[in-house]
């Protein structure tokens, strides 16, 4: 059976494990040089409905030094553009491609893409669920804490994408998580419940940035608009502006602790220049993680054995 990555929900933790441990490894690798084709011979279709720079480039930095080729899918000059149904595309690119990354706006579309595919289907974000990029993120987290166990993740802003993916996340490791939302933005009702449901009952939801971040090994920030939501863009930077992750609520955590933001970043917005450049960020480790997590990921979906 073929396996997809669709939600952090779809990994156990020896999954999550053996990625973490693959990921390590091959960073390891490429920084001595040594050049590993282990996908020769397969290839990667990538669909992109929404704007990349990170997850996009990493996938097909990560098939080109695995030895496979990454073949980039515009939905424009395909059929997609002309409503051919997903049930079809998905069952054609299976006879074609060993592996696909799709980008779009409804994880319903993605979910129907996987149902009909019989190639793994990974998700590069939805409006919903952004799960590779916390995959690369905890690689960054294990390499800065020395591991996930007890860590304290605060997230501070929207309630969106990547934070339902953290809700995941530590739903499956146990890590600790408190989001710090304004009304109204807290995460997906759903996304929480399920979340509980599967033992997460220990993630905090407060108001408060001041409370989450007291006791955090990181802070992590997004966009207060993501894609898709760029008319709120107003109404939302008044909403979030108590949100900021500046220095005033660096102040309020502990020394030691790590700025993290997936990028792209808007400064003076969610995060300053000031915290976003300065001597407790990792965000440009955390980025070339992508690349590393990625390429573990397509190693293990795309060699994997029934
Ligand atoms: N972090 C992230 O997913 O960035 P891109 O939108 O550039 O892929
Ligand atoms: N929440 C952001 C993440 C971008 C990587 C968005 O969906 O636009």
């Amino acid at each position: 059976m073929k396996k997809d990555i669709l939600t952090l929900f779809d990994l156990e933790k020896a999954d999550f494990e053996l990625l973490f441990q693959e990921a390590a490894e091959l960073k390891a690798r490429r920084k001595m040089g040594i050049v590993e084709h282990v996908l020769a011979g397969k290839s990667l279709g990538l669909i992109f409905e929404k704007p990349s720079t990170r997850t996009r480039i990493s996938f097909e930095t990560a098939m080109i030094q695995l030895g496979g080729t990454p073949i980039f899918i515009s939905a424009n000059d395909t059929q997609i553009v002309r409503n051919e149904p997903v049930m079809d595309t998905a069952r054609v690119l299976s006879r074609f491609i060993d592996g696909i990354a799709i980008r779009t706006f409804s994880q319903d579309l993605l979910e129907g893409f996987a149902e009909f595919s019989t190639i793994p289907v990974i998700n590069a974000l939805t409006d919903m669920y952004h799960p590779c990029q916390i995959l690369s993120d905890l690689m960054t987290v294990i390499e800065c804490k020395g591991g996930y166990d007890g860590v304290k993740i605060a997230w501070v802003g929207d309630g969106n994408n990547v934070a339902h993916s953290w809700i995941n996340a530590a739903t499956v490791l146990g890590f600790g998580l408190t989001l710090a939302c304004p009304e109204g933005y807290e995460p997906n009702k759903t996304v929480l419940e399920k979340a509980r449901a599967k033992g997460g009952t220990h993630i905090k939801i407060t108001q408060d940035p001041a409370e989450a971040v007291r006791d955090a090994d990181v802070i992590y920030t997004d966009v207060w608009a993501s894609m898709g939501q760029e008319r709120e863009q107003n109404l939302r930077k008044k909403v979030f502006q108590p949100y900021q992750v500046n220095s005033a609520l660096l102040e309020k955590a502990p020394k030691e602790v790590v700025i993290m933001h997936c990028l792209p970043a808007h400064r003076g917005e969610e995060i300053s220049d000031k915290v976003l450049e300065g001597p407790r960020s990792v965000v440009w480790d955390q980025a070339e993680n992508k690349l590393h997590m990625h390429k573990a990921i397509l190693k293990v979906l795309l060699t994997r054995k029934e």
